[in-house]
């Protein structure tokens, strides 16, 4: 078993240091010389994909959240209202579907009840369905139209983590494949996005190489009794996967919150010493976003939080402001969730160890659930 785990003690510390590997494969192939995004294997022409007016993305847990980020690319790149929904509550609520729906169905496993119980209702009232998965032949990309594999290779770990890297990178794909086939405003934007993609696997490489830091402040929060995690635009879903990880692994009381909705309620958590974990996204570019993150820091602060800011590296504001930073590398607003998950991934996997818990199989969890 050792030998499986190539040198490490979990799995998943294994899968979290293969995910710039399982983004690069991801990636491979699915991007021409000229820039345009191929999606071949997608079996959806261009004139469909022209004919769509709207986009349900539809899942559960971590490659729910990994539909979260999608949301903000897809709505921004291509001006297609694009709507996420937990699978287990969307055919309950009768959607509004029709042929020129598109419904991303996004599941790792491809096994997922409630994802495919949610892909047949949408298939009943018409829509097209996408699935993007991790499991070739799998039941969820057999029912579908279409399909658009992850590349993560065998995801041991009941956590997730290398899946959900890859799918950000192949839901990216087919933001940026609507865009460019639907002619864009953004033209300039999409082929610098493309470009920073593809350099993504040797940041992810960095951020990793980086982790001690983040060991030390997750072993410097046991015995707390809860954490939590802020974050804005993009950063809120990643807010969301790190307090995930952390209560599977750590059976932790941990939240994720969009940072300004802690002045209406949230915010009474906080005591003397509470961690918080804010997602900072990059001060160039959209500063309005930054400035705002900084006021929410320094909100939970006059609290008594102690503050871990995950920032792009030579933020000085933020570093002024938090009790400690782990930096990432630049990369474009949209992209950085597949940098600034991975310190999350290794916060909880830290915390969870000094706890004693069980790391690739935490109590009462299945790799894949099927039951409804
Ligand atoms: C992630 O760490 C979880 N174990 C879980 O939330 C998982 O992402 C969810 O059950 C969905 O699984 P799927 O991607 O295989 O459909």
């Amino acid at each position: 078993a050792a030998a499986e785990k190539g040198g490490f003690d979990t799995f998943m510390a294994k899968e979290i240091h293969e995910q710039p590997q399982a983004v690069a494969d991801t990636l491979r192939g699915r991007i021409d010389e000229t820039g345009q995004i191929v999606l071949d294997e997608v079996r959806m022409s261009d004139q469909d994909f022209r004919d769509i007016d709207k986009v349900f993305i539809v899942a559960c847990g971590t490659s729910y959240h990994a539909g979260l980020v999608t949301k903000y690319a897809i709505e921004h790149w291509t001006r297609i209202p694009c709507e996420v929904e937990l699978a287990s509550e969307f055919r309950y609520r009768d959607p509004v579907l029709d042929r020129s729906t598109l419904v991303v169905v996004i599941s790792q496993s491809g096994e997922t009840m409630d994802t495919l119980m949610a892909l047949r209702h949408a298939k009943d009232q018409k829509a097209r369905v996408l699935a993007i998965s991790n499991t070739v032949g799998s039941t969820i990309p057999r029912e579908s139209d279409a399909v658009l594999y992850t590349r993560a290779g065998i995801e041991v770990a009941v956590a997730s983590t290398k899946a959900f890297l890859t799918q950000l990178a192949a839901c990216y794909l087919v933001g940026l494949h609507l865009a460019q086939v639907r002619g864009i405003k953004y033209a300039d934007e999409v082929s610098a996005i493309l470009d920073e993609l593809v350099a993504s696997p040797g940041k992810i490489a960095k951020v990793i190489e980086n982790l001690e830091p983040v060991r030390e402040m997750a072993r410097g929060s046991v015995g707390k009794d809860r954490v939590l995690f802020i974050g804005r635009h993009v950063g809120y879903p990643v807010a969301l996967e790190g307090a995930l990880k952390l209560k599977e692994l750590a059976y932790l009381h941990a939240e994720g919150f969009a940072a300004g909705e802690l002045k209406h309620g949230p915010i009474s958590l906080i005591e003397d010493g509470t961690p918080v974990v804010a997602i900072v996204p990059s001060p160039r570019g959209r500063s309005l976003l930054h400035d705002k993150i900084i006021s929410n820091i320094q909100e939970v602060k006059a609290r008594g939080a102690k503050v871990i800011a995950i920032c792009e590296e030579g933020d000085a504001i933020t570093a002024s402001h938090a009790d400690f930073v782990i930096e990432t590398p630049a990369t474009p607003t949209l992209l950085a969730p597949l940098l600034t998950t991975v310190p999350l991934q290794e916060f909880a996997i830290e915390l969870a160890t000094a706890m004693g818990r069980d790391i690739d199989q935490p109590r009462n969890l299945a790799k894949s659930v099927t039951v409804e």
